[in-house]
């Protein structure tokens, strides 16, 4: 979603936040706009210069090298990528915005959802709106309540809107002032020696701080070179927690890959590694997780687990939900958390929420859990970002360790997410049944996860062709059994997503209830056919589509000889546990959707439409 990135301090801010910008691509944006506050000699004002343009960051940087080939002079300064809700993709309705009468200036993340009527309230006091955009709507009412006091006039405005915001906001009145809020959208204040970074994320201010605090909801901070004060939107004062980032820069550089996509399937043996370190303990038969064990007793007794998310972390909670039924024995569901939110769900006693997402912050995940908790339902966290909103919201959780994901496709989070998910159901299995050895068996097979990963990621070159043969195929199916179903439907996310084929992923056993009408000549069938309880039924369903003149690519586990007969194409994994099988399973689509998406002249880690995290509902 959009990107936010602003400074104040003694250095020029165009460079810093363009730099800033450009490290919030991954977020997913349609158009970028730049506005720096310059204070000319002798003035006690200053003079905002605005450019904006629809498109790439590039056209901005072409368009700022048509009006100030020099850089826009100022060391106080904000730049956005706009994702668009309200108005066309234009250079008008890209932000920052400004007022037509106390000179504000507004950037903004999330949805104002009482702007009509705002707007007709600022109408009838003679303002002008030359955009479509809710946060036009915004930086009027910001300049209609301001009456000398940037923070004042904010806290107002904030008062008066319903919806979701992360804001800056600066006044050329007050050319010392940045004001920044929060309320449902990220926002974090990176604080350095004599400036202050704000960004949407860590990864737009570790080049230049690793202290900073992230808002709360209702929070507003001034920022003045001089220091900060945070307070809420009734201006009641604020502590905020500042905390050290961990994030390495390395980590959201490329590198030697070509996209952050390819570097974060290749990364998945290390992430793993990282999420399991210090977390399995092999010889005990018991798993370790520090973020839960405060609440050891309530999920030994619970009666009932809700996991919930969106997207890539929602093929991961139904893969929670198998694996809590099948090995902890306790009644789970998995749903999408924009469904749960407004169903009126029934939450009985001892029930457990958990959860499931990467970047902590995708607002259908964040009202779920708001829901579950006001119902009374103990809730945790499968979190990736540290401090993310997710990660506070939640009673108690773990994180899945698996560094900063930048690729717009979620590849690592979801073998982390799996990972995570497998030990929290270890976690409460051996606490409620199951005995020593069953579960060193699974620990086991959960440390030889890395390594069987490393050898799949060694048949790129052979997934690659797979990919060069069916990537022209506008339809593509999905198939698996059991686990394996979410990972299909993971699989047919992936290709879907990047490489914009039509892919569909399906229960194995449900095509015979109509989609195998869609099966035509070539039409690329991808079957998890791992060794497993039902793989025998799978090798029925793939009788059934090549019958029908379907191309089946199978992925199947070592040394299955009977597969190479069945399947036009062969993937193989190496042999483990079943319920963990999606964490092999999936890495051999998570590179076809990759080459695909490649071989068909996409950007991967920029896919039309899209964004890296959905703060809005
Ligand atoms: O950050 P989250 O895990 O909460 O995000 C959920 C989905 O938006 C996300 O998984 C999305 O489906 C990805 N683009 C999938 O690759």
């Amino acid at each position: 979603m959009c990107g936010i990135v602003a400074y104040i301090g003694t250095k020029p801010a165009q460079p810093i936040i363009l730099e800033g910008l450009k490290r919030l691509e991954y977020r997913g944006y349609d158009s970028a706009g730049i506005a720096v506050l310059s204070v000319p000699s002798g003035s006690k004002t200053g003079q905002v210069k605005v450019v904006k343009k629809a498109g790439r960051i590039a056209n901005l940087e072409a368009e700022l090298k048509n009006v100030a080939p020099a850089g826009l002079p100022g060391t106080l300064g904000m730049a956005h990528t706009r994702w668009a809700t309200h108005g066309g993709v234009t250079d008008l309705n890209a932000h920052p915005h400004r007022d037509d009468k106390a000179g504000i200036c507004v950037i903004h993340n999330g949805i104002i959802e009482n702007y009509a009527a705002l707007k007709t309230y600022l109408q009838e006091k003679g303002h002008r709106f030359i955009s479509e955009t809710d946060t036009e709507v915004l930086t009027m009412l910001i300049g209609e309540l301001y009456e000398g006091d940037l923070e004042a006039a904010v806290q107002a405005a904030l008062r008066e809107v319903t919806g979701a915001y992360a804001i800056c906001v600066m006044c050329e009145n007050e050319p010392d002032t940045l004001v920044v809020a929060r309320k449902g959208a990220p926002l974090m204040v990176g604080i350095g020696a004599g400036e202050y970074i704000v960004a949407s994320d860590a990864s737009a201010i570790i080049a230049h701080t690793t202290q900073a605090f992230p808002l709360d909801d209702y929070n507003v901070v001034k920022i003045t070179r001089q220091g900060f004060r945070t307070s809420t939107t009734s201006n009641i004062a604020v502590n905020p927690k500042v905390m050290q980032l961990e994030l390495d820069l390395e980590e959201i550089e490329l590198g030697t890959y070509e996209h952050f996509m390819q570097k974060e399937i290749f990364e998945q043996p290390q992430s793993l590694r990282n999420t399991f370190r210090g977390r399995l303990q092999k010889d005990d038969g018991k798993v370790v997780l520090g973020g839960v064990s405060n609440f050891a007793k309530e999920l030994v007794r619970a009666k009932r687990v809700i996991l919930t998310g969106q997207g890539t972390a929602l093929h991961a909670a139904m893969i929670g939900e198998y694996m809590l039924e099948d090995l902890a024995k306790v009644p789970a569901v998995a749903e999408y958390a924009s469904e749960f939110r407004y169903r009126n769900p029934i939450i009985e006693d001892q029930t457990v929420v958990v959860a499931v997402s990467q970047s902590g912050e995708t607002a259908d995940t964040l009202a779920a859990l708001t829901e579950a908790k006001e119902r009374g339902a103990l809730s945790l966290g499968v979190v990736n970002v540290v401090g993310s909103s997710i990660a506070r919201e939640t009673d108690a959780g773990v994180y899945l360790r698996v560094g900063p994901e930048i690729g717009v496709a979620s590849t690592k989070a979801f073998t982390g997410q799996v990972a995570v998910l497998a030990m929290l159901t270890l976690f409460m299995a051996r606490r409620r049944h199951m005995s020593t050895d069953a579960c060193t068996r699974l620990i086991e097979d959960l440390e030889s996860i890395p390594g069987k990963i490393e050898r799949i990621l060694e048949q790129d070159a052979a997934i690659k062709k797979v990919a060069e043969r069916y990537c022209e195929r506008e339809n593509w199916l999905f198939l698996g059994r059991g686990y394996n179903y979410p990972t299909a439907l993971e699989g047919a996310l992936k290709l879907k997503e990047i490489s914009y084929i039509h892919a569909e992923g399906m229960p194995a056993a449900e095509m015979k209830h109509g989609p195998i009408a869609l099966i035509n000549d070539g039409m690329p069938a991808v079957f998890i056919a791992n060794r497993g309880r039902q793989y025998d039924k799978v090798m029925s369903n793939i009788a059934e589509v090549r019958a029908r003149g379907g191309h089946v690519i199978a992925i199947a586990t070592e040394g299955d000889k009977e597969i190479k007969k069945a399947a036009e194409d062969v993937i193989f994994i190496p042999d483990i546990a079943e319920q963990l099988s999606p964490m092999l399973t999936v890495i051999p689509m998570q590179l076809i959707a990759y080459h695909a998406a490649v071989l068909r002249g996409h950007d991967v880690d920029k896919p039309r439409n899209l964004a890296k995290s959905v703060t809005v509902e």
